[in-house]
């Protein structure tokens, strides 16, 4: 799901509403755009248009190809909320103007400070960790230490990850260049690509399966396509998932998914109400079982799995304002051929 440069926007699912039309009443709607891409969110917004009775139109698609779309249309844009998985995009969008403050008394007791805009224009609706993942009959995670140390001339052809259009990636850099500073971080690009097994192809769960086949040793991978690989339908899946040790880096980078009202939204109260119902410990749950994300409500657990990896090394940087780093980071990658 990576951001590519064509404009594929796909029109999910659109949910009807019968109950206010047959009242006479306008249609109660929200339009969301949305990068996320997971079974999780649409049973999440069927439940809410159940509850609520406001119908959820989906629009999914690459966060970059979003914002520019948001751009586009400006005040005529039918988007009410706008729904990434990293919060750089976020900060980025804030920082254009396309945000509004959500003003909800609701979000901002339930998400944790370090989670959110502090000026309430964006909310975390959960967390993934950017780990790295090892085979482990024949690496000693000990080595594992952190990011900086996968550049060493000991992973030469062993490295796994994918292409540098991945917003998870992007989002490690421009973490990265906020910690360190652009110099370290070009370093570490070209040291990375050194290293690399292959040219990038294929998303986290690809970098897995190919680690299990030997193309590899360790990959860089979100934690939660560990949950979907061990709990697969496909007994092949499983087998991947269980053949690999996670190893969390000593600082670790968090992708916080998130999201914020559109600064034209004509919905807003409803968007406001959709945002307040995916960090309720409901459908905080649901993220956390079913999809394997870190919850940000701090009442809800994170999943068996997740927990039996310990605790999350937190950032020492925080949230910062990875959103101002992207055109950076997308120049390093560019210039140490991380394709
Ligand atoms: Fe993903």
């Amino acid at each position: 799901m990576g951001a590519s440069s064509r404009v594929f926007l796909k029109l999910g699912a659109v949910l009807c509403l019968a109950g206010a039309a047959a009242l006479g009443q306008a249609e109660q709607v929200v339009n969301v755009y949305s990068h996320r891409h997971y079974e999780t969110d649409q049973r999440l917004y069927e439940r809410f248009q159940r509850e609520t009775g406001i119908a959820v139109r989906v629009v999914q698609a690459g966060a970059a190809e979003l914002i520019e779309r948001l751009r586009a249309e400006g005040a005529r844009s039918p988007a009410d909320l706008l729904i990434t998985v990293d919060a750089g995009r976020l900060q980025r969008a804030k920082a254009l103007g396309l945000l509004q403050p959500a003003g909800s008394r609701i979000l901002e007791q339930t998400v944790p400070a370090g989670l959110r805009d502090p000026e309430g224009t964006w909310f975390g609706l959960t967390t993934r960790a950017r780990v790295i993942v090892y085979a482990k009959d024949r690496v000693d995670p000990r080595e594992l230490a952190g990011y900086e140390e996968l550049t060493d001339p000991r992973w030469r052809g062993r490295l796994l990850v994918r292409s540098s259009t991945s917003e998870y990636n992007q989002s490690l850099l421009a973490w990265l260049i906020e910690a360190r500073g652009e110099q370290a971080a070009r370093l570490w690009a070209e040291g990375m690509v050194a290293n690399f097994a292959r040219a990038p192809k294929g998303n986290d769960r690809d970098q897995v399966k190919a680690v299990v086949a030997g193309e590899g040793d360790i990959a860089l991978v979100n934690t939660y396509y560990i949950g979907l690989l061990l709990n697969s339908e496909d007994p092949e899946e499983r087998k991947v998932g269980a053949a690999v040790g996670v190893a969390f880096p000593r600082e670790t980078h968090l992708n916080i998914s998130g999201a914020g009202i559109t600064a034209s939204s004509r919905n807003a109260a409803n968007a406001r109400r959709l945002l307040e119902f995916l960090v309720s410990e409901e459908a905080q749950r649901v993220f956390a079982d079913a999809n394997y994300e870190y919850p940000v409500n701090p009442q809800v657990r994170p999943s068996a799995l997740l927990a039996s990896w310990g605790q999350v090394p937190a950032s020492p940087t925080g949230i910062g304002n990875l959103g101002k780093h992207y055109e950076a980071a997308l120049r390093i990658f560019d210039l140490a051929g991380w394709r």
